[in-house]
Formats: C-alpha cells, sequence, structure tokens
C-alpha cells in the first residue's frame, strides 16, 4: 500500500469510515456478499455525492467562491447533496435542473427547494445541447448580482471530485484487511463516471488484488471508459506532484440501463422490493437498484469469479418517493 498519498484540501462533512457490512440473500452459492454503506454518509446528504464535494467545496473555498452553481435531472442527489452543504457552509447555490418544474416537488427537489437553492428548469433538450451555455449563464446570474460563483460539473465528476472515491478505495482497503478479504469485485453504479474513476484508481493503488465493475445506468461503456481516463487525466494535470498510474482494474457493463436513464424496469423495482425485505437495505430505482441487479445478474450468467463480492451503496433513498406507485406493487 503506498504510503503518504498526498490528498489536496478536504472538507470534513461526510460520516466516515462508512460500515462494510455482510449481506445475507439466497442464490449467490460460495460468494460472500458485503455492502459498503456510502447510504450513511449522512442522513439528508445521504450518498457518495458527499465524498467528492469534500474535495470540490474546498477547492470552491480556496478559490473565494460564495456561491456553488450545478447541474442534474429533477431527482438529482448530486443537487440535493450541493444544495444542502451550501446551506450548512453559508454557500449560495443555484441548481439548473434537465427538465419542466413540477406542479408539486417531489423527493431530492423538494429537498433542494427547502435548502433554499435558487433553481432553473430546462427542457430536455435544450438541457441536453447547451448545458455549457446554461452554466455559463446562471455564472454570470450571481456574478451581476455581486457573487462570486464556482460551478461544480455533473455529479462533481472531474479531476477534483475523483478524490472522493481514491479516499473511498483507501478506506475500503483497510477494511478488506481487517476481514481478510484480498482478490474481491467492487461493483458501483456509473453515471457521471467519477465514483467508478476514484474507486479503480485508489483500489489500484491501495488493493492490487480488487476489481471494479462498473454498471451503466445511461450511456455506453465506452463513454465510461473515456470519463475515467478524463477525469484521472485531469487529475493529474490540476495535481502534478500526484503519480496515479492508469487502472487496468476495472470493466463496464452496459446491459442494464432498460429503458433509459431514470427509468425503471420491473427487475429494478422487485430488486429494491427484495433486497429490502431480505436485509433491510433500500436500493434507489435510478442508480443502485440497477447495479445491484447488473451484479446479480452477472454472477447468475457465471461472468464473476471473486469469491467476495462488495457492493458500494451510492445512496438515493430520496429517488425511491418519485417512483412509490411501481415500488408499491411490487413491494406486493
Ligand atoms: C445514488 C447514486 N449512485 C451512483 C451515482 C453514480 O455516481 P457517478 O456520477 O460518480 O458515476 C449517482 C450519481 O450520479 C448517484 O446519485
Amino acid at each position: 500500500m503506498p504510503k503518504g498519498l498526498a490528498y489536496p484540501d478536504r472538507l470534513s462533512l461526510a460520516q466516515l469510515p462508512t460500515p462494510l457490512q455482510p449481506l445475507s440473500l439466497p442464490g449467490i452459492g460460495e460468494h460472500r456478499l458485503w455492502c459498503k454503506r456510502d447510504d450513511l454518509t449522512g442522513c439528508l446528504l445521504s450518498g457518495n455525492k458527499i465524498r467528492k464535494l469534500e474535495f470540490v467545496i474546498a477547492e470552491a473555498q480556496a478559490q473565494g467562491a460564495d456561491t456553488l452553481i450545478t447541474c442534474g435531472g429533477l431527482q438529482s442527489n448530486h443537487c440535493r447533496a450541493t444544495a444542502l452543504l451550501a446551506a450548512q457552509l453559508g454557500f449560495g447555490c443555484e441548481l439548473v435542473l434537465r427538465g419542466d418544474e413540477p406542479q408539486v416537488a417531489d423527493g431530492n427537489l423538494l429537498l433542494s427547494q427547502l435548502a433554499g437553492a435558487a433553481i432553473s428548469y430546462h427542457p430536455v433538450r435544450r438541457f441536453q445541447h447547451h448545458l455549457p451555455q446554461l452554466l455559463q449563464e446562471a455564472a454570470d446570474r450571481q456574478r451581476a448580482a455581486g457573487r462570486t460563483p464556482y460551478v461544480i460539473p455533473t455529479g462533481a465528476s472531474d479531476g477534483v471530485g475523483v478524490w472522493g472515491y481514491i479516499a473511498a478505495a483507501e478506506e475500503l482497503a483497510g477494511q478488506f484487511a481487517e476481514r481478510g478479504i484480498t482478490e474481491p469485485l467492487v461493483v458501483c453504479a456509473t453515471g457521471s463516471g467519477g465514483t467508478l474513476a476514484g474507486l479503480a484508481a485508489g483500489l489500484n493503488l491501495f488493493c492490487p488484488g480488487a476489481q471494479v465493475l462498473g454498471v451503466a445506468v445511461c450511456d455506453d461503456a465506452d463513454y465510461f471508459y473515456r470519463r475515467v481516463r478524463e477525469d484521472l487525466n485531469a487529475c493529474r494535470k490540476r495535481y502534478s506532484q500526484v503519480n496515479i498510474p492508469e487502472p487496468e482494474n476495472y470493466r463496464v457493463v452496459e446491459d442494464y440501463i432498460g429503458p433509459g436513464y431514470a427509468q425503471g424496469y420491473p427487475e429494478v423495482f422487485e430488486t429494491i422490493a427484495t433486497v429490502a425485505c431480505g436485509s433491510g437495505v433500500v436500493l434507489d430505482p435510478v442508480y443502485t437498484a440497477k447495479a445491484f441487479y447488473g451484479m446479480l445478474k452477472e454472477l447468475r450468467l457465471g461472468h464473476v469469479t471473486a469469491r467476495d463480492l462488495v457492493f458500494v451503496h451510492t445512496g438515493g433513498i430520496f429517488g425511491v418517493y418519485p417512483e412509490r406507485a411501481a415500488l408499491a406493487s411490487a413491494a406486493q
């Protein structure tokens, strides 16, 4: 294990370390299943984003910013975490959201509103084609109001945010050592790529026997291989004193997206119900349930040889409520 990896400045915001718990589930044979409970990084701050934001907001502070701007879907966990952290730390916050304003806010959107974030809503096509411009306009608005904005990219996945899961990998490696786990397969959902990039790079450094499987929830595998390379390159460029080798310990599967990003399908809802009722762990419909279902399917297809399977629960609990109808049927 490398000693003294030079981490950049970081705020202490998440409840860490999160537990690594055994999970019992029928039908997994000789495998041992573990859950890294990153859904417990905080109650309202639950999930993976806060790990990245510890580094990203430290950078924003160092640059003298007083307002955080970021973007995502209407039910973005990342936007909710950013809005609540902004409120906690005394920053202003503006969210650029994809989709029309609903009549009644639910889930993450409701929490972002409660946190006092200024929110602009944009039709899906406009958001997809003009996001940099929309973020620029938000920054201009804030500057015109006398504020100093800092723009956080989608999912806080960039050369700064990637440190969140490099540090998480170091935490995991310590927990593996305590439990005698040497060659695990570590599984996570991948949406903007930063969690996967950090885990792959971090485990490559801290637990060389580990392999990482990213289960795509939106784009294809090539997109994520590119995103991982880009985030790590940006990190190397920004922190030139740090040596982060290119990881070769990961792969991405793109077979479990279903109809599209944030669109569930019966197996996803059933997975949420089965895991909740069998273990008390609640997965979310957009990210973690697709990844968990993908992991079980890969197992059944005989694509997994590792004895220890470590599922990284990256949060998303508030995404359960907007899917109440489908989940209520699955629970019966
Ligand atoms: C609950 C949850 N899990 C997983 C992810 C995927 O993480 P990343 O964007 O770093 O790929 C996200 C965000 O996109 C998320 O909100």
